[in-house]
């Protein structure tokens, strides 16, 4: 063992001589290595080197925000799944009077619903639509008043086709009476009326015009048939008991509007209104 110390004694300088070199040679290769693999970009070099050497910090921020996916198309809404619950704002329920007046201008076309003429006071006439009295409401009452003459009872159509101007002349003596608050639930506006339209007959006896345009005629002869019987010629009454948020007037028992015998009937049937028929208000 003397002697093999002798010898590293003796070789000391050498060994470290050329252990330094060889380091050097392999530190050089390995920087070649990494310069070629980096295509010789000294600064990409570094750059990779900074990377590999970076120890990733352990996440400890807030959890990476969610990523809303854009929908494909418009339709298509993903909701974003992991956000708080939304509380809603409660919907005011929007109930429909149909007593208050729209306040649009009259407009240039009359409304038909699958073929049905409406006037009422969410949806006005043209103040030139002057179609006199239809001649098929004219032929249908016509034909009532005929069976109801069979039973005693004398139909009087006192009031059919009103054009504008005349509705307006009633309208302004209504208001001069009761004030337009009253007059506003039992008498139209010019343009409102569903008298306009030449489909509306406002019906009493012959005899009996302590009744006519009266609550009283409802419990006359004349008036319980008509109530029961007006559909069969395509007749409805137009402004029912209890229903006047949905048709915009008090009761009638006078106002009947030519619709047709097969709709007549079936709102005669259902016990509803025009407007709840054609899905209205
Ligand atoms: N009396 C009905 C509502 C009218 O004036 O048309
Ligand atoms: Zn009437």
């Amino acid at each position: 063992m003397k002697f093999l110390d002798q010898f590293k004694q003796k070789n000391k300088k050498f060994y470290i001589k050329w252990t330094v070199i060889g380091m050097s040679a392999i530190m050089a290769a390995l920087a070649a290595l990494w310069l070629y693999i980096n295509d010789w970009d000294a600064q990409q070099s570094m750059n990779a080197l900074v990377e590999t050497v970076t120890v990733e910090e352990p996440a400890t921020e807030a959890p990476k925000e969610q990523v809303t996916k854009v929908p494909e198309s418009p339709e298509v809404v993903e909701e974003p799944t992991e956000e708080k619950p939304v509380i809603e704002e409660p919907v005011e329920e929007t109930v429909t009077d149909a007593t208050v007046y729209s306040e649009k201008a009259l407009p240039k076309e009359p409304t038909i619903i699958n073929g049905i003429l409406l006037a009422n006071k969410q949806h006005p006439l043209p103040e030139t639509y002057a179609p006199g009295e239809v001649p098929e409401a004219h032929a249908a009452f016509e034909a009532m008043k005929a069976e109801a003459a069979k039973v005693g009872i004398n139909l009087n159509a006192f009031s059919t086709y009103r054009n504008f101007a005349r509705q307006k002349q009633l309208y302004e003596s209504y208001v001069a009476k009761d004030g337009q608050q009253a007059a506003d639930r039992y008498s139209a506006r010019p343009g409102y009326s569903e008298h306009q339209t030449g489909l509306s007959f406002d019906i009493g006896e012959s005899g009996q015009e302590q009744h006519w345009a009266s609550a009283s005629f409802g419990d006359t002869e004349g008036g319980k048939w008509l109530a029961v019987n007006a559909h069969n010629y395509g007749f409805i009454l137009r402004y029912p008991e209890g229903k006047e948020k949905i048709t915009g007037y008090m009761h009638e028992s006078w106002h009947f509007r030519y619709v047709g015998k097969d709709v007549a009937t079936q709102i005669y049937e259902k016990g509803i209104t025009l407007e709840e028929y054609l899905g209205v208000n």
